[in-house]
């Protein structure tokens, strides 16, 4: 999207996705435009992701980028903005205060991730969530998983739970215990003077030594072997994602188990995970799930034509 003069256009079929034509950009008072180059004369330019060079070396110098940038694996788009004198907001840097809570696109979008993470993985899996009984048998209920609990995991653990599986979860940030406990989830951790102080003054993880990864790693291997489902969304702003599964941990699990690694773009918490794919490892699908901020920025859009 971008403005020019005063007036708000969008381009064709950005809408599509989310279910917005470009007729009703069209009758809300967007112009539509086709061409990247169209962006030339735009003194704001609005996107979900970072932009291509292509649309960096249309954008006019001075102007303003806002979009979700990816600024710490993005170092080749960032300094192409600079040499072109354009101004980014990086989306996923507001900070998480009260003022900026409704432009805070990490938590919407991970709380979607989260519920959505579990929806794919009950699709896929074929068996039931809850318990169900007859008199004919009893078939237990499913056993889930969630690594990292934080906006996209205690939504995980939320939604499984509504669906009726046994859920247990595990963080390296003790915070994160009772919340786990307070959704019905079990928290599964090692306590040790590390654990204690495994959390930022902002409330994000730290990265954690290899001698608790070990000890992790343990804990997680007698764990993961018993469970159906694995929910992985451990991350640390700025670093690769923890790997808190190895493939040899995936082949302990049952066939028939499902893993879905949200943090597969940021390197994955499971060893086999290839953003975008789903792998199969001795009958257990290990799949990834990426939604875009999509409802953020058309919110963006609305917000300026109304204004
Ligand atoms: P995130 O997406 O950076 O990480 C997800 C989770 O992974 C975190 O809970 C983290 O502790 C965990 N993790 C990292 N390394 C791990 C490991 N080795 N093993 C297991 N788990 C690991 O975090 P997210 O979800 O963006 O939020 C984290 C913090 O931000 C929380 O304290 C939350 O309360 C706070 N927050 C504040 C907001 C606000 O003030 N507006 C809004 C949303 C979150």
């Amino acid at each position: 999207m971008c403005i020019r003069d005063s007036s708000v256009s969008v381009q064709t079929t950005a809408g599509d996705k989310s279910n917005f034509s470009d007729e009703s950009y069209a009758a809300s008072g967007a112009e539509i435009f086709e061409n990247t180059t169209d962006i030339a004369n735009a003194d704001i330019v609005i996107k979900v992701n970072k932009p291509t060079n292509e649309e960096i070396s249309s954008m006019k110098d001075g102007a303003l980028f806002i979009g979700s940038l990816d600024p710490y694996n993005s170092n080749e788009t960032i300094s192409n903005l600079k040499e072109k004198g354009v101004t980014s907001f990086a989306m996923e840097l507001m900070p998480r205060i009260t003022r900026a809570q409704s432009m805070d696109i990490l938590s919407s979008q991970s709380n979607l991730a989260g519920y959505k993470a579990v929806i794919d993985a009950t699709h896929l899996f074929n068996k039931a969530m809850p318990m169900m009984m007859t008199a004919a048998g009893t078939i237990a209920p499913a056993k889930v998983m969630v690594f990292g609990a934080g906006v996209a995991g205690l939504q995980a653990i939320a939604t499984a739970k509504r669906l009726g599986a046994i859920v247990s979860a595990t963080d390296v940030r003790m915070a994160a215990k009772e919340q786990v406990e307070s959704l019905g989830g079990k928290f599964v951790m090692v306590e040790d003077s590390e654990s204690l102080d495994a959390e930022t003054s902002g409330g994000y993880a730290k990265e954690m030594s290899d001698e608790f990864k070990a000890k992790q790693a343990q804990l997680i291997s007698d764990t993961l072997a018993t469970q159906d489902i694995a929910i992985c969304t451990a991350l640390i702003p700025g670093k690769k994602a923890p790997m808190l599964i190895s493939e040899k941990q995936v082949r302990s699990m049952k066939s028939g188990s499902i893993i879905i690694d949200l943090a597969a773009e940021s390197g994955g918490n499971c060893e086999c995970s290839i953003a975008g794919e789903i792998k199969n490892i001795d009958g257990v699908p290990v799949s990834y799930t990426h939604l875009r901020a999509h409802e953020t920025v058309l919110d963006l859009v609305c917000r300026l034509l109304l204004e």
